[in-house]
């Protein structure tokens, strides 16, 4: 804050008095940074900054990443703004101003801590800074892909299947629908990481299908998602159910829609999803 080439020799020796009095600057308590937690390779990220000078005239407002400035608005100077070379941050200039600053064609390396600092003008040059982190996501090249080790199943038989996401920035988080219900509680996933940054996600759903299920089918599936930006389904896998005993399988009707069934009233005894570790199944290659 106390920085003699930006603020001018008079605003650093009543800044710097100020924190000496006060201990600390007085804050501008309204302030608030607005930086989206996720945003899509090549595309425009929008940062917003807003404040309440509580009748004050605004002096500055500057945004850093990662601690380093890269744009700066004060209304008496002019022009009133300044875009310094940072990375590769594009500034777009004309719609940015004293509440954002939109970057153009964000890529992997704007990931970061982004800040906005606002100051009021003379006479008490009330200052406050806030920060946000943004990830610039690269999603996967192709959608999940599930697969079983079976195709069919009779009761109490053991279903195992697993689901993969290809690489991405970051790691897609795996869930998983069972006749178009959730599997609650397992989003969890294992990711293996790549040393150009990139990382695959791999989840395993297990189940034991139930002795005597009124619909005569599994369809299982997973969604690969990361933050809200990007998601994609994987394929469909449709399991039937063989008659064990040909009796039991008379008056079952393929008809059900599947998602009409509750996955409690297909009595599924879900296991456990296991955490796969399978280190040779992606190469770094891959990307
Ligand atoms: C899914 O994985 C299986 C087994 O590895 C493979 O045979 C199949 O081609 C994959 N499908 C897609 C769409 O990648
Ligand atoms: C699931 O992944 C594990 C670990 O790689 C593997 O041993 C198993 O054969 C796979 N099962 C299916 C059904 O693809
Ligand atoms: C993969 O990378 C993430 C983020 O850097 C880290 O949190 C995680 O522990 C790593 N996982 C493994 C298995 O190395
Ligand atoms: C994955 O899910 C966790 C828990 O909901 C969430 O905190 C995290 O941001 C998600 N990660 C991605 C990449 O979507
Ligand atoms: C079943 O799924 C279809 C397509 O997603 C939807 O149109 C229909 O309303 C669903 N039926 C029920 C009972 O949820």
């Amino acid at each position: 804050m106390c920085n003699m080439t930006s603020l001018g020799l008079l605003h650093f020796f009543i800044v710097c008095i100020t924190l000496h009095v006060f201990g600390t600057v007085n804050s501008l308590k309204s302030l608030q940074i607005h930086v989206p937690t996720a945003v899509m390779t090549n595309q425009d990220a929008e940062l917003m900054c807003t404040y309440d000078l509580e009748g004050a005239q605004l002096y500055s407002i500057r945004w850093y990443r990662n601690m380093i400035e890269f744009y700066r608005y004060v209304p008496k100077e002019s022009p009133a703004t300044k875009v310094f070379p940072v990375a590769e941050i594009k500034v777009d200039v004309a719609l940015s101003d004293q509440n954002r600053v939109v970057l153009n064609q964000v890529d992997r390396t704007l990931t970061g801590e982004y800040q906005c600092e606002v100051s009021a003008d003379a006479p008490l040059f009330h200052t406050d800074i806030k920060a946000a982190e943004m990830v610039v996501v690269e999603p996967p090249l192709i959608k999940p892909n599930v697969t079983s080790n079976r195709l069919s199943y009779v009761g109490g038989d053991h279903i195992r299947a697993n689901c993969s996401s290809p690489p991405s920035l970051p790691a897609a988080n795996i869930t998983w629908y069972v006749n178009e219900q959730m599997v609650p509680g397992f989003t969890a996933n294992h990711v293996l990481n790549f040393s150009n940054g990139y990382a695959s996600s791999q989840a395993t759903l297990e189940l034991e299908a139930a002795a005597l299920s009124p619909v005569p089918t599994l369809m299982i599936r997973c969604e690969a998602t990361i933050f809200d930006v990007w998601k994609e389904s994987s394929n469909v896998l449709v399991l039937r159910e063989r008659s064990a005993n040909p009796a039991s399988a008379l008056g079952r009707s393929f008809t059900g829609a599947a998602n009409e069934t509750r996955l409690s009233t297909i009595i599924i005894v879900l296991l456990q999803i296991v955490l796969n570790m399978v280190i040779n199944t992606y190469e770094t290659s891959i990307r």
